[in-house]
């Protein structure tokens, strides 16, 4: 569970139960601070990320949940990352460079994390849930579009959802994506 900006570890832990009540739940912190706002990367203005930062704080996300793994003895339980905005970001930027360490991403109000730095990852493992407001600013649909577009170029099953509204995670969010991870 990957919180928003200015969020903690605490806060997606309602979701996470509404999603899936018998799930293992890792819910660290993002390592960056803006203003006092936990982050999980850099960002240069509003939706303007330091990719340099997103790269890197992805690789240490991805060593988290390797190194969680171990740690909590979590053996072949699969993992699906869970975000929101912020947290969505870091998500598909970590399921996109590490893909066998997170194959699956639910992200409520994500964009691309990592436009014009494509890597060469093999994605025909992944799966994404891309669920975002028609009139998102700060997670523009033109940005959601090229995610998956590059999702999909490389292997990734995709699905997306839209819903009127701008940044948030609404109850049919919820319900939505309820479905596709029973699914
Ligand atoms: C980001 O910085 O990841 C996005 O703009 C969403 C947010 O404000 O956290």
């Amino acid at each position: 569970m990957l919180h928003g900006t200015g969020g903690t570890e605490h806060d997606l832990l309602g979701l996470a139960d509404a999603l899936d009540p018998q799930a293992t739940v890792l819910s660290p912190r993002g390592r960056v601070t803006e203003i006092g706002m936990n982050r999980w990367f850099r960002r240069l203005a509003e939706g303007v990320f330091d990719l340099d930062d997103v790269e890197l704080r992805s690789d240490e996300l991805a060593d988290f949940v390797t190194a969680a793994r171990a740690h909590y003895e979590l053996g072949g339980l699969n993992l699906v990352a869970v975000g929101f905005s912020n947290g969505a970001n870091v998500a598909l930027a970590t399921a996109l460079r590490h893909p066998s360490t997170v194959p699956h991403v639910i992200a409520f109000s994500g964009m691309h994390p990592l436009p014009g730095r494509v890597a060469d990852t093999d994605l025909n493992a992944t799966s994404v849930l891309l669920l975002n407001g028609e009139s998102d600013p700060m997670a523009p649909l033109a940005s959601v579009d090229a995610l998956a577009a590059e999702l999909e170029a490389r292997g990734a099953a995709v699905q997306q959802v839209r819903r009127t509204g701008g940044h948030g995670v609404t109850e049919a969010d919820v319900y939505a994506a309820q479905g596709w991870l029973a699914r």
